[in-house]
């Protein structure tokens, strides 16, 4: 099955704006079917769930969809589904209950890849009960875990692993099964940030070794929310706060207060959207998944070696700090001795959406942000219109010139990592050319090349 990226943007009314969106690891457009579920739902007869009114009954199915579709995406029993508001609210709400059985002498391992949500909720929960916490290290120059650390941080004492699935920074992803293994060995439970995987990635919870995996459907075309996902017979063992009439079921006791139904559908249906981009002839709506995510991951990886081989052009004026040897087609780059936050705004004025900031990976942006560093990174995700970001990219290359970013005077303050996917499935997918006008202007080369028009296999119409 090909995969149709003109027939999928049509499904996805934001890429009419004209943006250029290459800020993937914040998050992706929404389709149409996505907000129409929850439109649908929210207008629908709805109540409190039950089974004896239709309002009810809708409620009943908002959560049952919900369950079940994040089982079909995540490969775990429906009742090993839990809503949350964010991801980062799930791992604070798991924290806490986690670490009731944890003792002073007891130890958790996080990583200096992670996002801070799942770093923080963990190291705090760990001071509450006077448990310790060890790190894993990472190489900024191989953009890898760091070996010696990890094997040195996971013993006796390690009550709980927390790493990432992929770094929505870096792109990096670690090896998990490999450290949930280690974890195994001692005892200790994984609890795996999958936010930024899960939106690359063909999920299988238990494969991956993780006895807890988080993930949020905004990063992959549903609303904004967060999902955990774990084994229910694990989730039996635990018992958060929870109100006294609220259920002692499982997964619903992990879940506070009323459930946002039309939210709910709205997740459900990214799922089936997922499903329905290249499916094939699967017949269970996991198998379609698989067929789906496949499809998306040869496309972005095909993006990504189109980029890396623009950028690697460009160097050294453009750094590429992307290296592992397994990662997210999410490229860190850095324009030694220019503002990254600087060519943000530049580019966003031609609406082509390239934010700059450290997307709250701030162990990994600490790294690189050592005060000796001349570099401010970026980078971007391809996913901009079909016709508009031409227009986007002929501006940024005409314009470039008059108005070049300013160089760094004092590196600390000016250093922003801008990073974000290369790709999406929503998105088409720029290929990255390299022009003489770009090569010359240095950092500004890599947006300058980005044309839409290449990637549908016409001349680049902009470049200068
Ligand atoms: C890798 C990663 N983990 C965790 C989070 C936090 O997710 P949420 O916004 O659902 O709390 C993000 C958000 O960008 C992320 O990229």
């Amino acid at each position: 099955m090909t995969y149709d990226v003109a027939a999928l943007r049509t499904h996805f009314p934001s890429l009419r704006s004209g943006t250029a969106h290459f800020d993937g690891p914040g998050g992706t457009q929404t389709p149409t079917e996505v907000g129409r579920a929850i439109a649908d739902t929210l207008t629908s007869p709805l109540s409190n769930r039950g089974r004896l009114s239709e309002s009810e009954a809708n409620a009943d199915a908002a959560v049952t969809g919900f369950r079940s579709a994040y089982a079909d995406l995540l490969g775990v029993p429906a009742s090993g589904i839990v809503h949350g508001r964010s991801a980062t609210q799930l791992t604070y709400d798991l924290s806490r209950v986690l670490a009731r059985q944890w003792r002073a002498g007891d130890e958790v391992v996080v990583t200096r890849l992670d996002h801070d949500a799942n770093v923080r909720p963990w190291v705090q929960a760990a001071e509450a009960v006077g448990a310790g916490v060890r790190w894993i290290d990472f190489d900024p120059a191989t953009s890898e875990l760091d070996e010696a650390s990890l094997t040195t941080a996971i013993t006796t004492r390690t009550r709980l692993v927390a790493v990432t699935g992929a770094s929505n920074l870096l792109g990096t992803k670690p090896e998990v099964r490999r450290i949930a293994g280690l974890a195994h060995q001692f005892g200790a439970l994984v609890h795996v940030d999958g936010v930024h995987y899960a939106a690359h990635q063909f999920v299988d919870v238990a494969g991956l070794g993780a006895d807890f995996f988080v993930c949020s459907p905004y990063k992959f075309l549903g609303p904004h929310c967060g999902v955990l996902a774990a084994d229910p017979e694990l989730l039996a063992t635990l018992w958060p706060d929870k109100l006294l009439p609220a259920t002692d079921q499982v997964p619903e006791r992990f879940e506070l207060g009323t459930l946002p139904y039309e939210v709910l559908a709205g997740a459900t249906a990214a799922v089936d959207f997922l499903a329905g981009i290249a499916p094939g002839t699967a017949s269970t709506r996991r198998e379609r998944l698989r067929a789906s995510l496949h499809a998306v991951d040869a496309h972005e990886l095909r993006l990504r070696e189109r980029l890396e081989a623009g950028l690697a052009e460009l160097s050294p004026d453009v750094l590429v700090h992307s290296r592992a040897a397994d990662r997210t087609p999410t490229l860190l780059l850095s324009l030694p001795g220019r503002r990254a936050w600087a060519a943000y705004e530049f580019l966003a004025r031609r609406k082509v959406l390239a934010p700059a900031g450290s997307f709250y990976a701030y162990e990994p942006f600490q790294r690189f942000a050592r005060p000796t560093s001349t570099a401010c990174a970026w980078g971007w995700r391809p996913t901009a219109t079909t016709t508009t970001s031409t227009a986007c990219c002929r501006g940024c290359a005409t314009s470039w010139p008059a108005e070049p970013l300013p160089a760094c005077r004092d590196r600390r303050p000016y250093f922003r990592p801008w990073h974000t996917t290369l790709s999406w499935p929503a998105g088409s997918g720029r290929p990255f050319h390299s022009s003489r006008r770009s090569r010359r202007s240095g950092c500004s080369a890599a947006a300058l090349s980005c044309s839409p028009a290449t990637w549908s296999g016409q001349p680049v119409a902009g470049a200068g």
